[in-house]
């Protein structure tokens, strides 16, 4: 698979080292509104490994849920406005609740999913991504927290695919331009 990519972007020792900062960045963040306990909210499929990674890093109570959203069929750009495919298990009224996404690229799924936690009345609503491509941004937002800032390629591995594939890739590399296919 290393075979598919053209760079390797970020190893898995700079991605576990940051996943870490984050955590702690996160704790205190809690600590700082006198919470003992945070709503995280995974957006999947893309970021069910950092999410993973990152929960282990906090140190309060954590309540876990997923969030189901699909814009790409199988393409390197957005084909559909963003899709919210599942519902919430947890309830969100009162919480503090941290949004996790892999990778904020135009802003619109960040966007769609702040609109629908805030009208459930959370007691603060924080953004966490792993990767911010700033270049592509069409809508205006940005994340609390950002692991790293990359250009604009697209990227695949540690959750995020090109038509599913790579998300097992414990590291980030820039998929090669032949095998991107659109
Ligand atoms: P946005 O709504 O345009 O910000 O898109 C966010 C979603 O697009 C992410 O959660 C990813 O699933 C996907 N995405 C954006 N850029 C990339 C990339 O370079 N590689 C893989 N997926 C990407
Ligand atoms: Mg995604």
């Amino acid at each position: 698979m290393l075979r598919d990519l053209s760079e390797i972007l970020l190893t898995e020792e700079q991605i576990q080292a940051r996943v870490q900062e984050l955590g702690t960045t996160i704790t205190q963040a809690c600590e700082d509104l006198q919470t003992e306990e945070l709503t995280v909210i995974c957006v999947t499929s893309g970021s069910i490994l950092f999410t993973a990674d990152l929960i282990r890093q906090i140190q309060l109570h954590v309540r876990l849920d997923c969030i189901q959203v699909s814009s790409y069929q199988n393409k390197t750009h957005a084909v559909t406005e963003p899709q919210i495919l599942s519902k919430l298990k947890l309830d969100i009224p009162g919480r503090h609740v941290l949004l996790v996404d892999d990778i904020l690229d135009t802003g619109k799924t960040l966007k769609a999913l702040m609109k629908l936690l805030n009208k459930e009345n959370p007691a603060s609503l924080r953004t966490c991504v792993l990767l911010n491509k700033q270049e592509r941004r069409e809508v205006d937002i940005t994340a609390d927290l950002i692991g790293f800032e990359i250009p604009n390629e697209f990227v695949v591995g540690y959750g995020l695919d090109f038509a599913e594939r790579y998300r097992n890739l414990p590291y980030i590399g820039i998929l090669k331009k032949e095998l991107q296919g659109s």
